[in-house]
């Protein structure tokens, strides 16, 4: 019986590759130069695709995949991928939600942290031997009875948000609309929320209706005492009136697992001393990804058999 043919867009790691190549006959889209004309000639009978949030899906390949059926994503955000014009198409498409929900919340934590307590200018004062030197480093701020904004309450948000209570942190939130599930404090407005806070942190999701809503605005309210925390998506913020509000103290400090034009993040802000840069790791960890790896199989696997992927997105 011949197998079941599906493309991959770009590596996942070895085990998914290996568990693909065992079950499917897989067409590596990665790997071709010309990836409209390798679909066109090659994209017949293929009925799986897999891609992940970083790598997304390009509707205009959809034209040379007239028996696709179901799209398996690596990763909860799906700002890179149309699933409108998937489910015109009668296509189900499947993220993976929940198994990185406490991973990108410590992430969330690790950077707020990082950022209060000078975590990467204290390392450099010991490895270029200022210590040593008996010089002064600058006192930091601490966390306990800061007030903690949150922006998108979901289960991210929630897994941040219990967190930052085991630290003593005041918990406001602003979301598309209020959780009666939740005891923390609803700021209708982003901007009320951004006044009250003392540290900001991005958990919504990205896409069009999220698009640069950490506006000059929302940023100067944070104030020149505040710290953007952003584990969500670059496009979130505006980023040029970020390096303005940084750049002329109208923010206090940033740390920032995610940019408008990943892989890059602005030169500008490499010499600043206020910010924390990571290159979108927040659900990098061995054991997230095997989680992530293996519900990606889990989805194509359960929808070949039976119709449906596990967690499908119905947006
Ligand atoms: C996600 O799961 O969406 C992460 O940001 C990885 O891209």
């Amino acid at each position: 019986m011949s197998r079941i043919r599906i493309l991959q867009v770009c590596r996942i790691d070895r085990h998914v590759d290996e568990q693909l190549d065992q079950a499917y006959e897989v067409l590596r889209l990665w790997e071709q130069g010309d990836k409209p004309g390798y679909i066109e000639q090659h994209g017949k009978a293929v009925r799986g695709m897999v891609t992940t949030a970083r790598d997304g899906v390009d509707v205009a390949w959809l034209e040379g995949l007239p028996d696709l059926q179901v799209v398996s994503s690596l990763g909860v955000g799906y700002d890179t991928i149309d699933v409108p014009a998937l489910h015109a198409r009668n296509i189900q498409f499947g993220n993976t939600p929940d198994v990185l929900n406490d991973c990108v919340a410590d992430m969330a934590l690790a950077l707020l942290l990082a950022s209060s307590r000078k975590l990467l200018p204290a390392d450099r004062f010991v490895r270029d031997g200022s210590w040593g030197r008996r010089q002064s480093f600058p006192l930091a701020g601490s966390v306990a009875g800061k007030n903690l904004g949150i922006v998108g309450l979901g289960k991210i948000g929630q897994a941040v948000a219990r967190r930052a209570e085991g630290f003593g942190m005041q918990i406001r939130y602003h979301n598309r609309s209020r959780n009666d599930q939740v005891a923390y404090g609803y700021e209708p407005t982003l901007v009320g929320l951004a006044e009250w806070a003392d540290f900001l942190v991005l958990t919504c999701p990205g896409g069009a209706a999220t698009h640069h809503m950490v506006s000059r605005d929302i940023l100067e309210a944070l104030g020149g005492d505040g710290t953007l925390v952003n584990v969500s998506r670059g496009s979130v913020v505006d980023e040029r009136a970020l390096l303005d509000a940084l750049s002329h103290g109208k923010l206090g400090a940033a740390a920032l697992d995610v940019f408008e034009d990943e892989p890059n993040a602005p030169a500008e802000l490499f010499a600043m001393d206020n910010v924390v840069l990571c290159p979108h790791v927040g659900s990098a960890t061995v054991e997230t990804r095997r989680k992530m790896g293996q519900l990606v199989l889990d989805n194509l696997g359960h929808f070949f058999k039976h119709g449906r992927v596990l967690t499908p997105v119905d947006g």
